[in-house]
């Protein structure tokens, strides 16, 4: 994997050099990373023996994933309570779907107070103390606050560690673009230990009227704790990420237009409404095709970047969308079907929790264990999909 950026610790001599440059690194205590730019490292080094300087450059660090956590609301709703709010039935959706019953949140029940949940289960089972977390990655496309709810939960984590959070929008595939973005930043930015959630509360947002949508989804929340270490240790081998826009009309929850008046009634528009976002639009047949035909595509182009053959994944764990999808992919990448990791019979599809909360559901009763390679894959709105293939622990 390329790493564009470098790390730089200055030396003493370094330091007072940059003293007097644009750089100086902040005096503040809780600082603890230093990034720059080669011109920088090439200026500081100007006073240096060429035998004193060395570039810093992190070429060759790795990453592991040592923890994770998950958790799910209380409320269950079956298959046969959907059949009382629409014309469905417990056979069509388990045939088509394999989807048995899915966890909605309820009454005052949050998004981030699941994603807090899963996320201290990850740092407990990591033995990391929140206050050396140092990046926080929320995968939601639902978040509490639409300037985002990652800063929310690093302040209930209690991470007092100066760590920087935010969230990362990518539907269902935004836990794999999470987990791929921590090991850019672990690997080139100089980061040590960072915490992804995938996290996603969609019941909000699926018209409880429309059967062909709200049968699938769940709400939940997952978290992995990834790990600065040695190149030998690294345990994300390999990856493959996508996105393309012009399948955005298959799977979309657009914002509501405004309407032609303004709230003065002028007919510019001005000043605006306030805007609210629309039910979740999918066609799923669509949606299963592209997913059946990128997906195993994607895993082999990460297999190949890893310069790993098939036979070497122990486990693969699939978004969990469509117990049919999950059979078409092992199908078409020869996995047999008791190597495919699946719990979407008891949640749903739960978008971007869907990966580490059955990931987290498989390392716990011990089905997948220590040094196990994984090839995963996150797919949907957007369009967008992606592909990892990682070690766990
Ligand atoms: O996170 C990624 C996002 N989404 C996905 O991955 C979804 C991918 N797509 C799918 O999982 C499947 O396309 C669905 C489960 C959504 C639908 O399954 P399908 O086999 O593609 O069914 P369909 O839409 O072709 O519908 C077949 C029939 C239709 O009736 P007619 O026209 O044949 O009479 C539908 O009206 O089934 C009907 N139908 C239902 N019947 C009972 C659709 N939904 C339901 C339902 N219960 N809930």
């Amino acid at each position: 994997m390329a790493n564009a950026s470098c790390m730089f610790t200055p030396t003493l001599p370094q330091f007072n050099k940059l003293k007097s440059s644009a750089i100086v690194p902040s005096p503040h205590p809780i600082f603890k990373r230093v990034v720059s730019c080669p011109s920088a490292v090439e200026d500081a080094a100007d006073n240096l023996s060429p035998s004193e300087f060395k570039p810093n450059r992190l070429v060759g660090k790795g990453c592991k994933l040592i923890g994770c956590g998950s958790a799910v609301p209380k409320f269950e709703v079956s298959n046969d309570d959907l059949s009382k709010i629409v014309d469905t039935n417990d056979e069509w959706i388990s045939v088509r779907t394999g989807i048995r019953k899915r966890r909605l949140i309820t009454g005052k029940e949050r998004m981030t107070g699941l994603a807090v949940e899963a996320a201290q289960k990850a740092l407990e089972m990591a033995q990391v103390d929140p206050d050396d977390v140092d990046l926080l990655l929320l995968c939601t496309s639902t978040p509490d606050d639409l300037f985002g709810s990652a800063p929310q939960i690093q302040a209930a984590l209690g991470c007092k560690g100066n760590p920087l959070a935010f969230d990362i929008t990518a539907a269902c595939s935004g836990f794999v673009l999470g987990l791929v973005s921590a090991s850019c930043y672990i690997r080139g930015g100089g980061f040590k230990n960072a915490l992804v959630v995938g996290a996603d509360a969609l019941s909000r947002y699926v018209d409880w009227t429309d059967r062909g949508t709200c049968i699938l989804f769940g709400d939940a929340a997952g978290a992995v704790l990834v790990q600065a270490c040695e190149s030998e240790e690294d345990g994300l081998f390999g990856f493959d990420l996508h996105s393309d826009g012009e399948g955005y009309r298959h799977l979309h929850t657009g914002i509501k237009e405004n309407e032609a008046l303004g709230t003065n009634g002028s007919v510019i528009g001005f000043p605006p409404k306030g805007g609210s976002y629309s039910f979740i639009q999918m066609n799923g047949k669509e949606v299963f095709r592209f997913a059946c035909r990128v997906v195993p595509q994607s895993i082999q182009t990460a297999l190949e970047n890893a310069g790993m053959p098939g036979s070497s994944i122990d486990w693969l764990l699939l978004h969990q969308a469509n117990q049919r999808i999950l059979d078409a992919v092992a199908t078409r990448l020869e996995i047999p079907a008791d190597r495919v990791i699946s719990n979407l019979a008891n949640y749903g599809n739960t978008s971007a929790a869907s990966i580490p909360l059955a990931l987290d559901e498989a390392v716990r009763s011990g089905k997948v264990k220590p040094g196990q390679t994984i090839a995963t894959s996150g797919f949907g709105a957007g369009l967008t999909w992606g592909s990892a293939i990682i070690r766990w622990n």
